[in-house]
């Protein structure tokens, strides 16, 4: 059986800390797709942790963590990554597994994205610059490497004339940056990733789901960012929705459970693209400003504005949720008033789908307006004492969704969390 935690927006929508406080329900913990453009916050013993490659359930010591196929997997970054790991005492060699079908990431992949980014000047994705899209394009291509790869003899061969493909379209880029540090550092990565457990990973997950064990697939990026449902072509390079479980890990759609879908109480994206409730003014600030929007991967300032459930109700629908965890709330504690999207006009005709040319059409935002709670939400750890103001919010979201929100996440603490 597995359970699925994903993200239901443009992204960073506090999956980290969610998966992080579902962990100790599981036995396993599988990434299935998305690479180090992800940025997943934790707390562990006060301290921050933002991981990037490394599923979130690392600090529970009895939890298996599995890198799915499905993941395009940057050696450098992960080697880091597993440092700071080992620094809180985890023990990677014991709880970390790669699946060898992993898409690999090579140096000249981020020197590609790089590249395509500049030449599109104004309108750029706004990547995260970490070569996800060129990645994915290897492996639709059918020229990746892969973390089997890696153990093969002819690798150093493979990896040649994959960076002779490379470079080609490099100079054609006219891209001329020396590279050659970062090579180094990928094959010193390359000699730590082979230390660590690769394993068959359909076939892992498969035996551990027989054994009776329970699964947590933890998504990365948002719905929004999905490279078929989202404001193409702002978007990631891998199926971010549940679907992509299935393909991400090999497991089959019979085996999927839970679907648990991670909104914040309002809305924020980084990068470019469409963006209708988007607030360009004070209150944006203020939302940024409370909510700590800055990117955990990037650190760029993320765009704040107010929540959208057309948008919302569309992830849900593609998805399959089942349960909604709204995360954030507690930003929301000094608003006078809410902003809630119920529909948008385009072109002045009004309505409740997402239209297929969000990126080019003008959208207006039509909301409802909620009173604003004013008080510490913080220190609530208990359905009974929610404000009724928080509730009316929270049903009303519940009611147009139609999928409930069962637990409202009121602080970044692994403990602040109400189950409703
Ligand atoms: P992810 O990519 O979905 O895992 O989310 P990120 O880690 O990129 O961004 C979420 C940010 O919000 C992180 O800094 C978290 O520590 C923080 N966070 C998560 N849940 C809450 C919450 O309920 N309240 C507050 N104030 N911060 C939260
Ligand atoms: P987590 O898992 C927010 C965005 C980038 C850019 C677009 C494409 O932390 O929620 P890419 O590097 O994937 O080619 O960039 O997607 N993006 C994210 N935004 N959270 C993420 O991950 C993201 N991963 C990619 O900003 O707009
Ligand atoms: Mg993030």
């Amino acid at each position: 059986m597995v359970d699925v935690i994903l993200g239901l927006q443009w992204g960073d929508e506090g999956k980290g800390k969610i998966v992080d406080f579902f962990a100790p329900n599981y036995d396993v913990i599988a990434r299935f797709q998305g690479g180090p453009n992800a940025g997943h916050t934790l707390y562990v013993e006060g301290k921050k942790v933002v991981l990037h490659q490394i599923p979130s359930g690392i600090f529970h010591p009895h939890c298996v963590n599995l890198i799915g196929n499905g993941v395009v997997l940057d050696p450098v970054t992960l080697k880091r990554e597993c440092d700071i790991v080992a620094s809180f005492g985890i023990d990677v060699k014991k709880n970390l597994f790669i699946a060898e079908k992993t898409n690999v990431i090579i140096p000249t992949h981020r020197a590609l994205d790089k590249a395509s980014e500049q030449q599109k000047g104004d309108s750029k994705i706004g990547s995260t610059l970490k070569g996800i899209g060129p990645a994915y394009m290897d492996k639709t291509g059918r020229n990746a490497i892969r973390v089997g790869d890696l153990l093969d003899p002819t690798f150093t061969t493979q990896y040649k004339e994959l960076r002779a493909k490379h470079q080609t379209l490099l100079n054609n880029f006219g891209f001329t940056e020396d590279i050659s540090a970062w090579e180094t550092e990928f094959f010193e990565a390359v000699e730590f990733l082979k230390t660590l457990n690769i394993v068959n990973g359909e076939y892992f997950i498969n035996n551990k789901i027989a054994e009776g064990k329970k699964v947590l697939a933890e998504g990365a990026q948002g719905s929004m960012l999905d490279i078929d449902f989202g404001t193409f072509p702002f978007v990631t390079s891998s199926n971010t929705i549940s679907a992509g479980v299935c393909t991400g890990l090999g497991v089959s759609p019979k085996q999927i459970n839970e679907v648990m879908g991670v909104t914040k109480a309002y809305c924020t994206r980084v990068g470019g693209g469409p963006f209708p409730t988007e607030l360009e003014d004070s209150t944006g600030e203020e939302l940024r400003r409370i909510g700590s929007e800055f990117g955990a991967t990037t650190g760029r300032p993320r765009r704040c504005g107010w929540i959208d459930l057309v948008a919302l109700k569309y992830t849900c629908m593609i998805n399959g949720i089942t349960k909604v965890i709204m995360t954030k709330a507690d930003v929301l504690d000094s608003f006078e008033n809410l902003n809630v999207c119920t529909s948008y006009k385009v072109d002045g005709k009004e309505t409740t789908e997402v239209p297929y040319a969000i990126s080019k059409v003008k959208i207006e935002p039509q909301y409802r307006t909620f009173k604003g709670w004013h008080c510490d939400s913080t220190v609530i750890n208990d359905a009974a004492n929610v404000p009724t103001d928080m509730s009316a919010y929270i049903a009303f979201i519940n009611g147009y969704i139609g999928a409930p929100v069962k637990y409202v996440s009121n602080g970044p603490g692994r403990d602040q969390i109400i189950t409703l």
